[in-house]
């Protein structure tokens, strides 16, 4: 009785120990096999790097240590729309024409306003949301309007279209910060007279301090759109087509809408 116990559990051991062999062999095959073709498709997944300045809400900033905004999730639509992975790279705004140009990053999306100069060097694609520069002062400030900014000192993010408009006020003088925010505070501190900076992320700035307006009078109507590398017509024309679908389906509007609450 013993014995037949013993066979049967041998049988059983012997079994148990041809069917772990072929079938794990032939599954940890196949186990590798699959685990060779998720990284196969992984790697398929080409990276699409994107440089911006998260420094401007609500295009652009972080909530705790990521990076969120109307111009990140408009980017993960369209590289879920070209199959790729998106990857944010983070720098000073007036750096972000050259990551493009030079192909450290595949292309720019940082709120950025069409303009001829920057034009000479990138490529814009269809642009994507409508922007003007305004100016911030003090609640009780004298400068009611772009004209009485003669001779005055200017608050700036540096390299921005409010840096150039800036620039070309008669007699001003201009300080340029490496944060548009560094700029608002300043105003604060009264060491300038106003900002000049994009509507939205004014909008923000002047809700997060006491005491700030912005002034009715608009001082420029501005674009955004993205930029790549002059000699990567391929992204440009795949980021378009993206975009245009994003338009098309109500997408693009839904993102902006979930950031832009407010009237206008
Ligand atoms: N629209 C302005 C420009 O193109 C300011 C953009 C600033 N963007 C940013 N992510 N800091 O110059």
């Amino acid at each position: 009785m013993k014995k037949r116990m013993l066979s049967i559990l041998l049988a059983a051991v012997c079994v148990f120990a041809l069917a772990a062999c072929g079938g794990n062999g032939g599954s940890s095959d196949d186990a590798k096999g699959d685990a060779e073709d998720d990284t196969k498709q992984e790697q398929k997944r080409e990276v699409l790097v994107m440089a911006t300045n998260a420094e401007f809400p609500p295009y652009e900033y972080y909530e705790g240590k990521d990076i969120v905004g109307i111009d990140v999730d408009i980017c993960k639509a369209i590289a879920d729309e070209l199959g790729m992975e998106l990857e944010i790279e983070d720098m000073a705004f007036d750096s972000i024409v050259a990551a493009v140009s030079s192909g450290k990053a595949d292309f720019g999306a940082a709120g950025m306003t069409v303009d001829p100069d920057r034009a000479e060097q990138v490529n814009f694609t269809d642009t994507y949301a409508h922007s003007s520069q305004v100016i911030i002062v003090k609640a009780d400030s004298e400068i009611a309007g772009p004209d009485d900014l003669t001779g005055k000192t200017i608050g700036v993010q540096l390299g921005t279209t409010g840096d150039a408009y800036s620039s070309d006020v008669e007699d001003a003088t201009v300080e340029r910060y490496n944060k548009g925010f560094e700029a608002v505070q300043a105003l604060t501190q009264d060491k300038i007279d106003a900002v000049i900076i994009d509507r939205e992320p004014a909008k923000e700035f002047i809700a997060e301090t006491e005491g700030l307006m912005i002034l009715d009078e608009s001082f420029t109507e501005e674009d955004y759109a993205m930029i790549v590398a002059k000699d990567n017509d391929e992204l440009l024309e795949k980021i378009n087509g993206a975009l245009k679908n994003l338009k098309d389906s109500g997408k693009l509007d839904e993102i902006i809408g979930k950031y832009i609450t407010s009237e206008e």
